[in-house]
């Protein structure tokens, strides 16, 4: 079993960056294939935080490749700050440890003013990075890619072409329009620091699996949020399924083995839409309190409620799921109705209480599907690993 997909079984944030970083320690190469910056994936390794928004969860482990797919909607801004910072910890030294994919698209200036146009009239609750507006454009043919950027001339026909609807777009929404010319600036100067990562996605990733090596697929946002299969419209603008995972890094499907979906021992959801087990209470402000429950990417807080385990089922479905893991089970300490003792120093499962190890079961036998890590702390090392998704069984 050497290709192995994370995703979300929920509405994102549940913990996908943690587990990612962690699998990455058995894996050779980690991939992002859907979404963009809407996405904030945490990593706390030895106490120190990371968020990242575009660059794959594997990119704390020197060495370990990190491939940004053609199912991506890459802000280049967003992506140069992220690498900027990931230099200045002393990572990315190597710039061949990070491939862009030249097919994906670009997130350009208009595409946020879209969004932000678009929310104060029906609001969704997106995250404002523009996701949508991006994604529309690639449906529509009309998108900019990559592989533009790193072209003057053609982008110059393309943008030019492009940005007239896209102000009439912005106007209609009362918004500020966008000028080519310092559009064009902006994007070329970004596409020349981009130069050095971008390549061929595909062939590197099929160029891996050839040789062997543990490929990890990175989700991001989560199964309900998926555009076809969530609870639309309430939902992102890509398929966050473990299907898409082939689509969105250029590999046919019978690379992938095995499909781990991730959830909380809780659910939260951040933006507007269906949350059918929802807490107004004193029990959810309490599950916000003690979870940290505000987004990784908007700060926003999250509303809370119980483990739904009816979207647990719909995920294993829809994912095809070979395994779940379960974060954030410490939150849980101390709440009446699920007695759990203190847990953020447990490494073993059997040392856990009887209590918290009856809920994991109770949420394997209600899913039908099997545990394969119990996330007790946001640290790397705060976690119980059942089983090596990466071994044969
Ligand atoms: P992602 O988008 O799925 O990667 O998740 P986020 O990073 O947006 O949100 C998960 C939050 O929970 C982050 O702040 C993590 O550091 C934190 N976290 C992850 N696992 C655990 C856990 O087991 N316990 C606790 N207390 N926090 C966790
Ligand atoms: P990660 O990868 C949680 C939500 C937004 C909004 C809806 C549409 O960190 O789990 P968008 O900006 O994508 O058009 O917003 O989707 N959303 C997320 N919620 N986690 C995420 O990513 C999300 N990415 C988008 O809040 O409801
Ligand atoms: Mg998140």
């Amino acid at each position: 079993m050497s290709n192995v997909v994370i995703v979300g079984a929920q509405w994102g944030d549940e913990g996908k960056g943690k587990v990612v970083d962690l699998f990455t320690s058995w894996a050779d190469v980690v991939v992002r294939f859907q979404g963009g910056a809407n996405a904030g994936h945490t990593l706390v390794v030895g106490g120190v935080k990371t968020v990242l928004h575009l660059v794959p969860s594997g990119v704390l482990h020197p060495g370990k490749k990190c491939i940004i797919g053609n199912g991506v909607v890459v802000d280049p801004e967003a992506l140069m700050e992220e690498i900027d910072l990931l230099k200045s910890k002393g990572l990315l030294g190597d710039p061949t440890q990070l491939v862009v994919s030249e097919n994906a698209h670009v997130i350009l200036p208009y595409h946020k003013r879209i969004d932000a146009g678009r929310e104060k009239k029906d609001a969704i609750g997106t995250t404002g990075r523009g996701i949508g507006p991006c994604y529309e454009d690639k449906v529509a043919r009309r998108g900019i890619r990559v592989r533009d950027l790193l072209k003057p001339q053609s982008l110059r026909a393309r943008l030019s072409a492009r940005i007239l609807e896209a102000n009439a777009q912005i106007k209609a929404l009362g918004g500020e329009k966008c000028d080519l010319e310092p559009l064009l600036e902006w994007a070329l100067k970004l596409g020349e620091r981009m130069e050095p990562y971008v390549g061929d996605a595909s062939a590197s990733v099929a160029h891996e699996v050839e040789r062997g090596r543990a490929v990890l697929f990175e989700g991001a946002q989560g199964t309900l949020l998926d555009i076809d299969h969530g609870t639309y419209p309430y939902v992102t603008s890509s398929n966050t399924v473990a299907g898409n995972a082939a689509v969105g890094a250029g590999l046919g499907p019978t690379a992938i083995d095995s499909v781990i979906g991730i959830t909380k021992a809780y659910t939260t959801r951040v933006g507007n839409g269906p949350l059918p087990t929802e807490l107004f209470d004193a029990t959810g402000e309490k599950l916000r309190t003690v979870g940290a429950e505000f987004g990784a990417t908007t700060g926003r807080p999250r509303r809370c409620g119980w483990l739904d385990a009816l979207v647990l089922r719909y995920a294993a479905r829809v994912n095809g799921l070979s395994g779940l893991a379960i974060t954030k089970l410490d939150v849980l300490t101390g709440f009446e109705k699920i007695l759990v003792a203190s847990l953020s120093d447990l490494r073993e499962y059997e040392e856990l209480p009887a209590n918290a190890r009856r809920y994991v079961e109770r949420v394997e036998q209600l899913v039908g599907v099997e545990t394969i890590a119990v996330s007790v702390g946001a640290d790397r090392a705060q976690t119980i690993v059942r089983k090596n998704p990466f071994r044969h069984t």
